[in-house]
């Protein structure tokens, strides 16, 4: 027998879907709205008035006390397998030291010297957080190790938690590469598309590169995306963060899911992502926490580039893995409405990973409800740092928060 639940009494029902009738555009809102979940999908979303005629007698009924509820939040990019932290350098950076990308090369010492036993407890907290926090979709890339075997450590232990693993051994190049005691970044380039790829590809469902002044060249990047796509995974990529780039352009030219960060782009940058459907990925936990200026994302919004909004959680640039954090920075800080940012931050994250099971709240699709201890979405952004989040089911099933 199918197991069915209804999830009644919703105040306001986001559900990313614009049928006729509904309100808030591309949030699709129903108000007092009721949705049933039938072995883990969406099979209806209507008004709670109809759901007794619309489902006679549901296994379960979830209560929502009048509440707002929204997709669970699709966070497409983290880096959360590492040892270690960085505070020390977050401080130095509050005092007035600039961010630099070499800081990666902390982390990857690291990382090389944590137990896979550490390393797993420390995801298995971060997961924790991330479920509290209604993400319920979540990516996660590698990088912290720049070593056949610690790469393949890195997405073999993200796999364990996620389907949305991410290769990214063009992170930086490691020490012993550094010219001019060790053989330079292109010999690098070579381990990565050669022995590293055919070592990770079993594990990973993408390929990244970050192309960046201090990390790695277009050319090089190319021939890294270029490599893992043959190997048959999806490309992302890293671009434009800590300066104007080649990176965005490369990711339209490679018909890249995502190309994340986005904060010096061109005017011909902006053309190209809102020609393509490469998703402008928005982090604004990293501009926050490295002091840089923001991208502008009502530059991208308003040119007609579909933009997301993603954690970016990892202990050097962005250390939160709150997306209702990043929500209201994005509003305050991006020129982001609410109702954008909590699209971004569901829709426009599961269009990054090119997912078309989560991210609304459509029939057929996971039923995936964040329960905000709010009237409406816009609290997300207008009670900035107060925890809303109230209970997350995923799949139908209660996944985390008040029992
Ligand atoms: O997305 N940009 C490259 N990688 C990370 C930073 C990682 C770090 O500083 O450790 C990022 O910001
Ligand atoms: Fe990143």
């Amino acid at each position: 027998m199918p197991r069915t639940t209804l999830f009644t009494n919703i105040g306001e029902l986001t559900t990313n879907d614009q049928a006729p009738g509904r309100e808030g555009g591309p949030l699709g809102i129903v108000r007092d709205a009721a949705l049933l979940a039938v072995d883990g999908r969406v099979a209806w979303v209507g008004p709670a008035a109809e759901a007794a005629s619309a489902v006679p007698s549901p296994d379960e009924i979830v209560d929502l006390g009048g509440r707002a509820v929204i997709p669970g939040f699709v966070d497409s990019h983290s880096h959360l397998v590492f040892g270690g932290d960085r505070a020390e350098e977050f401080a130095a950076r509050m005092a007035g030291r600039p961010y630099e990308a070499g800081g990666i090369r902390s982390t990857v010492q690291a990382t090389r010297e944590a137990s896979d036993e550490e390393l797993r407890a420390r995801l298995a907290a971060f997961v924790g957080e991330l479920h509290r926090q209604g993400t319920t979709t979540f990516e996660i890339k590698s990088g912290y190790g720049l070593s056949v075997e610690a790469e393949e450590r890195l997405v073999r232990l993200a796999r364990e938690v996620t389907e949305e693993v991410t290769f990214l051994g063009a992170h930086v190049v490691p020490f012993e590469y550094r010219e001019p005691d060790g053989p330079g970044a292109d010999a690098y380039v070579e381990l990565v598309t050669g022995e590293m790829l055919a070592a990770c590809a079993p594990h990973a469902k993408w390929v990244d590169a970050f192309c960046e002044r201090g990390a790695f060249t277009a050319e090089q990047s190319r021939r890294v995306l270029e490599a893992g796509r043959a190997g048959g995974l999806g490309v992302r990529v890293h671009g434009n963060q800590l300066g104007p780039g080649e990176g965005v352009r490369l990711a339209v030219e490679l018909g890249a899911a995502s190309v994340d960060h986005c904060t010096y782009l061109s005017d011909e940058d902006v053309a190209a992502l809102a020609a393509s459907d490469t998703v402008a990925t928005l982090l604004p936990g990293v501009e926050f926490s490295t002091r840089q200026p923001y991208p502008d994302a009502r530059r991208l919004l308003d040119a007609g580039a579909t933009v997301a909004i993603a954690s970016d959680c990892n202990p050097g640039s962005s250390f939160t893995s709150s997306m209702p954090f990043c929500i209201a920075v994005a509003v305050r800080d991006m020129r982001m409405t609410p109702a954008e940012a909590v699209w971004a931050a569901t829709a426009g994250g599961a269009l990054a990973l090119r997912r078309e099971d989560v991210g609304a709240l459509r029939p057929g699709m996971s039923a995936d409800l964040v329960e905000l201890d709010a009237p409406s979405h816009v609290h997300l952004a207008y009670r900035p740092g107060v925890p809303l989040v109230r209970r997350v089911f995923r799949a139908g099933e209660h996944l985390a928060g008040a029992a």
